[in-house]
């Protein structure tokens, strides 16, 4: 069978995932996509990769056989089990969440090892990874750096920051090919992204959930129970500038990168901000709260904001959307489409 130059996508039918096909996918594109998910792909999102191969990424003989057909040069390895829902099954979270990167940072390996290009590995990491102690400290600690605070609390939040630095480890020092820095086979690029917010989807499992679900179901005419504080603040983005960030730093050269790791955010409101905000859009919101503890405990180990200054100097991270614009010119008018 031929074998052409092509992007993988694993999680390809989750949140991010769906909105990177709309971007990267389609007849234009630059290189096919290949998608794989346990989940089908919504049907209209066919048309936009060239196979969707529903498997999954614990499944090390279904990987081998697309090292064998494909010929990867980039892997954008969404593929994950968010934070709420690895409270509930750590040891399947820790298996999908490290065993299935390890199995994705292999196949980028074997398939740099076979065409001989560097692998552009994109990875997703979180605001999980941080865990800071208690509420004041949060208060007190301001926007938080990247090596700052680097003690999770959840499964999730300790798997992504042990996947970060399974990155480190393929993209530095194993098999490298000569004595000179970045010589290994793969090219790790990561994003610690805050809660996001897509207009088109409502995530699944995630701890920031309750900014999304409370505008979807606004929107939809639902009553909603939010499940922290009116305080609770964490930093957020809007979906397309997500996106937008995956797209740039995966675009710059890899010499113009000064670290393997980046915060990215847009804006930092608090919950009962956000609630503030989608009465306004929608005035018969009905928003109640009610707390979950274990929940709320997550999230006050969260940072109030991230210093993503790295990244705005390095490839210029600049989202389009604030937290005002981010309602009035993205999530409203796109999500009374929806709901209409
Ligand atoms: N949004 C994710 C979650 O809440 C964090 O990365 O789990």
């Amino acid at each position: 069978m031929a074998r052409y130059a092509c992007v993988l996508i694993t999680g390809a039918a989750g949140e991010i995932g769906q909105a990177l096909i709309r971007r990267l996918g389609g007849p234009d594109a630059e290189r096919p996509l290949v998608t794989l998910d346990v989940h089908p792909l919504p049907a209209e999102l066919l048309p936009w990769v060239r196979q969707h191969v529903i498997g999954s990424i614990l499944d090390t003989q279904l990987l081998d056989r697309l090292v064998a057909e494909y010929e990867v040069d980039r892997v954008y390895h969404l593929a994950a089990l968010l934070s709420t829902r690895s409270e509930f099954s750590p040891a399947l979270a820790h298996r999908v969440n490290v065993e299935g990167t390890l199995n994705l940072l292999e196949f980028a390996q074997k398939q740099g090892e076979s065409h001989g290009r560097p692998v552009v590995f994109f990875y997703p990491s979180s605001i999980a990874a941080y865990g800071l102690p208690d509420l004041e400290m949060k208060q007190r600690a301001g926007p938080v750096r990247e090596e700052e605070f680097n003690f999770p609390t959840t499964m999730y939040g300790a798997n992504k920051l042990y996947c970060e630095h399974l990155g480190r480890y393929y993209a530095r020092h194993y098999k490298q090919l000569s004595a000179e820095p970045l010589a290994g086979r793969i090219d790790f690029r990561c994003l610690r992204f805050p809660g996001l917010i897509s207009a088109e989807t409502i995530p699944s499992g995630g701890t920031s959930d309750y900014a999304p679900e409370m505008i979807h179901a606004a929107a939809a005419g639902r009553l909603y129970y939010c499940f922290v504080r009116p305080d609770t603040r964490i930093p957020f983005m809007a979906m397309p500038d997500a996106v937008e960030a995956i797209v740039r730093l995966m675009a710059v050269p890899r010499q113009a990168l000064t670290r393997l790791v980046y915060n990215v955010r847009a804006f930092a409101p608090s919950a009962g901000e956000i609630a503030q905000m989608v009465r306004e859009a929608f005035p018969a919101a009905r928003i109640v709260t009610q707390v979950d503890e274990k929940r709320q405990r997550i999230v006050d180990s969260w940072p109030a904001d991230v210093d993503d200054s790295a990244a705005r100097r390095d490839w210029g991270h600049a989202p389009r959307y604030d937290f005002i614009s981010a309602f009035r010119d993205y999530l409203i008018p796109t999500i009374r489409g929806r709901y209409a």
